[in-house]
C-alpha cells in the first residue's frame, strides 16, 4: 500500500517505488511535522528527526518557549503569525482584522485513485495507479478546515499535493495566502535550480548555492511569464545528470505563482510553492471552500536526469489528456514568419500546394485572418473572417487545403481586445480596468475581463462558431501580453483581490469547453512564444509553442531548460526562416531540422521562397520525423552535454522504454581548430545487450557504450549537427 497510517505512533508514510515521504502528528496539540522525504525506507518511525527531545520542547509541556518551538519545528504546512517567523503557507484576514492561523490535525482518509480538483487542471490516475491521503486540519479559533491532499504515483516516483480550505465559521473570512505545498528540510549544501528568461529566450537554467535568507521566483503577470518559471529544485551540491539527490517542485497552474526557498537561522530550509499571495485576497463565505492548485513533488537520487524522467512520465501518463498524447502530431507549416499579416487565400493555397508536395501535413493560418487585422494594433475580439483577404470565405480555403490532402489549423487570441475593434467600441467595459485610470496597453491591446461570464461566453461562442464553419483540426490559442490594471465591474470591492485567480479559472473553463465540444481538436497553447508553458496548460493541450525564437542555437538552451521538466512531446518546435527573424543568425537548414526534431516538429517559413537546396531537404526531414517521432515522444530522455554549460556543443539522447533503440542528437555550435573527436557517454541502455551504433563498425555491449562512450567526429564548420541512431543488434534481442 502506497499510503500507510501507523496509528500508535501517529505517523503517515507515503511510498513510491524509490522514495518515501513521512509525516508525524505530535504533541497534545496535534501539530503536523514533516519528518522525511528521500530514498525509499522500510522503517517508518523516524520521529527522532523532529528533535522533540531537544529544547525548545513541545508547547504543551512547556509553553514558556512556545514561539521558539514554532520557529524551529519542521511544519508540514506552516501557519502564520503565532511564532513561526519563517514565511508560512497560509494567512487570513478576519472580520476583526487579524491574520494569524495555526493548523492542527483532526482526522484523515486514505483511498485509491484521486479526486478531480474542481475547475482546476490536475494529475489523474486510477485506483491501480495512485493512492490519496487527505489530512483534515483545523484552526478551531477561526473555524477554518484545511485539507492537505497527497496523491502518490508509485510507478513514476512522484507525489502531488494540494490544499482545500473550507469556512466552517458563521462569518466570512478572507484568505490572503494559500500556498499548495512546503517542504521543511535540513540544509544539505543545497544548490537551487530555477528557470529564467525573457521573450525569445525562455527557461534558461540557473543554478546557485543557497544561503541564509529567502530567495523567490514569482509572477504577477497573470500568467507564469517568460521571465520566471513555477519550478524550483534543491540539489545536493555536486549533483549531476546521473548522480546525486534533488528535490523538485513544479506548479500545475497558469497564473501568478510564488516559488520560494528560505534558509533559517538553524540551517533548515523551507521550500514552498503556490499562488502568489501578492494581490490575492479571496473572500470565503460560510460553508464555502477554496481549492488551491496542485504542486508536483519529485525526489530523485539519480541526479537531475532521474528527476526529469519522473516529471516526463508523470505528465505523459497522468496529466495530458489529448487524443494526440500518444500519437504523432501532423507535420505543420505555419505562415507567421512566412507572411506575417500579408496573406490572402491565393498565397496560403500556394504555400499549401508546395508544402503538400513535400510531405507536410497541415497548414496553420496564423494571426491576421479576422476583422480588419492587417497589423497587430487592431481587431482582437472581432472574430469574423476577413473575406477581403480570404476570398470565398474560410470554408473555401479549408476545403482547398483539404483537397491537397492536408489538414487545416487556425490561430486565435481569445483573451484579448484591441481598443481599435468593433468589440471594444460596443463593450469598452469588457477590458480589465481600474476606475479613473486608463489601462496600460501592451502590443496595443487590453486584456478581456474573463472573470465575467458574459464576456467569456461571448468569446467562446465566437471561437466555436468559426470552428463549426469549416473542417478545422487544430487551434493555436495565443495570449500575447501580461495582465495589469486589474479591476472588474463584475465584482464588489472586497472581491477585486480574486480577479487574477478568477482569470486563470476562466481560461481553464474556456479551454475545457473547447476540448469537450471538439474532442478531436489538436490544441496548441502559446503566449508570445513560451510565457505560459506550464503543467496547467498541458492538461488542456498536449503541446505548447516553446518560444518565438526558433533559431537553432537559441533553441538549444530554451529546449534544454524546458525539457528539464516537460516531455519532448509537449515542446512546439519548428524549422523557421533564415536569417533568423529574432537574432539574425544563419544556420544550416539541416541543423534547424535536428533541433526541431526534439519537439513537435513543423515549419515556419515560406516554402515557396526558400532555396531549392533547402526545399529539397524537406521530404527527408519529414521522413526523419516519421521515423523517430514515436521514440522521441515516448522514450526516456537523457541530457549528455549542455551547450549552456560548455558553450560549444549540445548532446541529448532518447532511449525507448524497452531499451531496444536510442537516438542521439549532437549539435556542434562552434567548431574548434585542431581538435580530437569528442567522447560521448551514452546512457539508459541495457548493460548486457549488444547494440549497433550508426556510423561505427561492429556491435558493442550497452555497458561499453555507457562506460567507455563513443567518439563523435568534429564536424566542419559552425552550427552543424548529426543524429546517431543506436539499435539493439538483432542477434541479442
Ligand atoms: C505570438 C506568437 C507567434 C505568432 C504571433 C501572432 O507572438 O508566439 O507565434 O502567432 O503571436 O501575432
Amino acid at each position: 500500500m502506497a499510503v500507510q497510517y501507523y496509528e500508535k505512533q501517529r505517523i503517515f508514510k507515503l511510498d513510491t517505488q524509490h522514495t518515501s515521504y513521512i509525516m508525524a502528528v505530535v504533541d497534545k496539540e496535534n501539530f503536523l511535522g514533516h519528518v522525511y522525504y528521500g530514498g525509499r525506507l522500510e522503517d517508518y518511525d523516524l520521529t527522532y528527526l523532529l528533535r522533540l527531545g531537544e529544547k525548545p520542547f513541545v508547547p504543551s509541556e512547556n509553553n514558556r518557549e512556545r514561539c521558539s518551538f514554532m520557529d524551529s519545528f519542521p511544519a508540514e504546512y506552516a501557519g502564520h503569525g503565532l511564532g513561526d517567523y519563517r514565511d508560512g503557507c497560509i494567512s487570513v484576514r478576519t472580520k476583526g482584522g487579524h491574520s494569524a492561523i495555526n493548523l492542527t490535525v483532526v482526522s484523515h482518509e486514505i483511498y485509491g485513485g484521486k479526486k478531480r480538483l474542481e475547475g482546476l487542471p490536475a494529475t489523474f490516475g486510477t485506483e491501480q495507479e495512485c493512492s490519496t491521503l487527505e489530512i483534515h486540519c483545523e484552526d478551531a479559533v477561526l473555524g477554518l478546515q484545511v485539507t492537505l491532499m497527497y496523491t502518490v504515483f508509485e510507478d513514476v516516483d512522484a507525489i502531488t499535493r494540494s490544499v482545500k480550505v473550507t469556512n466552517e465559521a458563521k462569518e466570512e473570512i478572507y484568505l490572503t495566502k494559500v500556498l499548495s505545498a512546503c517542504l521543511d528540510m535540513d540544509n544539505r549544501e543545497f544548490e537551487r535550480i530555477t528557470l529564467h528568461g525573457s521573450w525569445a529566450r525562455e527557461r534558461h537554467i540557473q543554478r546557485q548555492p543557497i544561503g541564509y535568507g529567502k530567495y523567490a521566483v514569482s509572477s504577477l503577470r497573470g500568467e507564469p511569464g517568460h521571465q520566471e518559471h513555477p519550478f524550483m529544485a534543491l540539489a545536493v551540491r555536486g549533483t549531476t545528470q546521473d548522480v546525486g539527490e534533488v528535490y523538485a517542485m513544479n506548479f500545475v497552474y497558469s497564473g501568478n505563482f510564488l516559488a520560494q526557498e528560505e534558509m533559517s537561522q538553524f540551517g533548515s530550509v523551507r521550500m514552498s510553492m503556490g499562488i502568489n499571495p501578492e494581490d490575492f485576497c479571496w473572500r470565503l463565505d460560510p460553508q464555502e471552500s477554496f481549492q488551491a492548485p496542485e504542486v508536483v513533488l519529485v525526489y530523485s537520487a539519480e541526479g537531475l536526469g532521474g528527476m526529469t524522467r519522473s516529471f516526463h512520465d508523470l505528465y505523459r501518463k497522468h496529466l495530458i489528456r489529448s487524443p494526440y498524447r500518444d500519437k504523432k502530431r501532423p507535420v505543420l507549416i505555419n505562415n507567421w514568419e512566412a507572411t506575417y499579416f500579408e496573406f490572402d487565400t491565393d498565397k496560403l493555397i500556394g504555400i499549401a500546394k508546395q508544402a503538400a508536395e513535400l510531405g507536410i501535413e497541415m497548414l496553420v493560418m496564423d494571426d491576421g485572418w479576422f476583422g480588419k487585422r492587417n497589423f497587430d494594433d487592431c481587431a482582437l475580439g472581432d472574430w469574423q473572417v476577413n473575406e477581403e483577404k480570404l476570398k470565398g470565405g474560410l470554408k473555401y480555403l479549408v476545403d482547398e487545403v483539404n483537397k491537397l490532402g492536408m489538414k487545416f489549423g487556425i490561430w486565435f487570441e481569445p483573451e484579448m481586445i484591441s481598443p481599435d475593434s468593433e468589440l471594444y467600441r460596443a463593450h469598452p467595459d469588457w477590458a480589465f480596468q481600474i476606475p479613473g485610470r486608463t489601462p496600460g496597453m501592451s502590443r496595443e491591446q487590453y486584456v478581456l475581463d474573463l472573470s465575467r461570464k458574459e464576456v467569456r461566453d461571448y468569446i467562446y461562442e465566437c471561437v466555436a462558431k468559426i470552428l463549426h464553419s469549416a473542417n478545422i483540426e487544430y487551434v493555436k490559442w495565443d495570449m500575447n501580453r501580461s495582465l495589469c490594471d486589474i479591476g472588474s465591474i463584475g465584482f464588489p470591492a472586497d472581491r477585486q483581490g480574486e480577479l487574477y485567480h478568477r482569470y486563470v479559472l476562466a481560461v481553464y473553463e474556456m479551454q475545457e469547453r473547447l476540448i469537450t465540444d471538439f474532442p478531436q481538436l489538436l490544441l496548441e497553447n502559446c503566449s508570445g512564444g513560451g510565457a505560459r508553458f506550464d503543467p496547467g496548460m498541458l492538461y488542456y493541450s498536449p503541446q505548447i509553442w516553446c518560444s518565438d525564437d526558433a533559431d537553432a542555437v537559441e533553441r538549444l538552451m530554451i529546449q534544454e531548460g524546458t525539457s528539464l521538466i516537460y516531455p519532448l512531446s509537449t515542446m512546439g518546435a519548428h524549422v523557421s526562416d533564415c536569417p533568423n527573424h529574432v537574432v539574425g543568425r544563419v544556420t544550416p537548414f539541416e541543423t534547424r531540422g535536428y533541433v526541431a526534431l526534439a519537439g513537435t516538429f513543423g515549419y515556419e517559413l515560406d516554402v515557396t521562397r526558400i532555396s531549392e537546396e533547402d526545399r529539397n531537404m524537406i521530404p527527408e526531414q519529414v521522413a526523419m520525423y516519421h521515423k523517430y517521432n514515436d521514440l522521441v515522444r515516448e522514450g526516456d530522455y537523457y541530457r549528455l552535454a549542455s551547450y549552456g554549460e560548455n558553450h560549444c556543443y549540445d548532446c541529448y539522447e532518447v532511449v525507448s522504454k524497452d531499451k531496444k533503440e536510442a537516438l542521439v542528437t549532437y549539435i556542434q555550435v562552434l567548431n574548434i581548430p585542431n581538435c580530437h573527436s569528442r567522447r560521448i557517454y551514452l546512457r539508459g541502455l541495457e548493460a548486457a545487450a549488444e547494440y549497433k551504433v550508426e556510423g561505427m563498425e561492429g556491435v558493442y555491449r550497452g555497458e561499453t557504450l555507457m562506460k567507455a562512450g563513443i567518439q563523435v567526429e568534429i564536424l566542419a564548420g559552425d552550427f552543424r549537427g548529426k543524429l546517431i541512431s543506436v539499435k539493439r543488434s538483432s542477434k541479442a534481442s
